[in-house]
């Protein structure tokens, strides 16, 4: 017996911007046929004969989410002309990786909130979470397998391994105020741009895209990835719960070293510092703590120089993908990374 899930995905997550609302609703334009093929793709491999997997699955995907990965691998290939049907598997594939890093990762986070709903975890609890996580990155592979190219499942299943380097890496640093920006910065290639980079590398690698066009569209992943992550650090000290349907302060409270904390503690006083030590060393939080991070880090730019930061990133991803032939998916790739820097206001 299995519950019953939607028949159709809503794929609108909660968002503040305009301009990246506009850009991902352009994309989601452009290829609407393929995405209600990816979806059909999903929804199926969710099922199973035991009720509670496609009940936790389904309780994360009927949440919507915006599926940026999959629209990667599916622009990637149509930027190339790609006329086949395996780039439908492989984006598929795409966000089930990102579904089953999601549910196990806000095990590790302790979060409460995703996709403007409660976690999994919470309302199922952590072990459920992490078993359901781990159906779904099986049922990925079973997909790239049926997808049958094997330097595309090469690449992916790296990606996959990459992913969980990184969060262990970024558990390594937890609370540790001497966290530098080149491990953050390795933290967020491995976590979030890894993925990133496979889907459009996935993409362009189906189609009869030469190395180079297809290395130019792994590093243009590569990067808007870095630039992503680097914009939702900050809007987790900067943004609000309804605008990104997941809790603000969650990295703050689990003494998360991102690169807005980095920035802080480099430019604090020495009696802040001892502030940054209770609070994200020691985890000793009370409820003012939090606005004083913000306020310690608007005054010091800490925010602002994160999305400097981010904006180096995109203009690299930029750069890459201008090594792609013109056409409508390039340039909505295009308009995707530009406009995720205004995320954040
Ligand atoms: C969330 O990714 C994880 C990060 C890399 C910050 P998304 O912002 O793409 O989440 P969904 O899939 O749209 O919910
Ligand atoms: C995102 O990590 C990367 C993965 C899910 C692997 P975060 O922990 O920063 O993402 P959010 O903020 O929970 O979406
Ligand atoms: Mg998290
Ligand atoms: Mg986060």
């Amino acid at each position: 017996m299995s519950v019953r899930l939607a028949t159709s995905l809503e794929t609108t997550a909660p968002n503040p911007a305009p301009e990246f609302s506009q850009a991902v609703s352009g994309l989601r334009a452009l290829l609407a046929d393929d995405l209600g093929e990816v979806n059909k793709e999903i929804l199926s491999r969710m099922e199973s004969a035991v009720p509670l997997i496609p009940e936790i699955a389904g309780h994360l995907v009927n949440a919507g989410g915006k599926r940026i990965r999959p629209m990667l691998t599916l622009a990637a290939a149509r930027a190339f002309s790609y006329d086949g049907d395996d780039h439908i598997k492989l984006a598929a594939a795409v966000e089930l990786i990102h579904g089953a890093t999601l549910l196990h990762d806000d095990v590790v986070d302790g979060s409460h909130l995703r996709r403007g709903e409660q976690t999994a975890n919470v309302i199922w609890g952590n072990k459920e979470s992490v078993l359901v996580g781990d159906y779904i990155f099986s049922r990925a592979f079973e997909l790239m397998v049926a997808a049958g190219d094997l330097r595309v499942l090469q690449v992916l299943s790296h990606a996959s391994g990459v992913i969980a380097q990184g969060e262990v890496l970024q558990l390594t640093t937890q609370k540790n105020i001497a966290t530098s920006i080149d491990t953050y910065i390795e933290v967020v290639e491995a976590k979030t741009a890894a993925l990133f980079a496979g889907a459009s590398h996935a993409g362009a690698i189906i189609t009869d895209a030469d190395t180079k066009a297809e290395e130019a569209l792994r590093d243009y992943g590569l990067n808007f990835g870095v630039a992503y992550q680097l914009i939702d650090d900050a809007l987790d000290y900067a943004g609000f719960d309804d605008d990104l349907g997941k809790n603000v302060g969650d990295d703050f409270r689990e003494g998360k070293m991102t690169l807005p904390v980095v920035y802080a503690i480099a430019r604090a006083q020495p009696d802040e510092k001892a502030f940054w030590r209770r609070v994200i060393t020691e985890g000793r939080q009370n409820d003012a703590d939090f606005e004083q991070a913000v306020a310690l880090m608007k005054r010091d730019d800490a925010i602002v120089d994160t999305i400097v930061c981010a904006k180096q990133y995109a203009e690299r991803a930029l750069f890459e993908l201008a090594k792609a032939p013109d056409s409508d998916y390039a340039s909505a790739l295009s308009d995707l990374v530009t406009t995720s820097l205004s995320r954040i206001a």
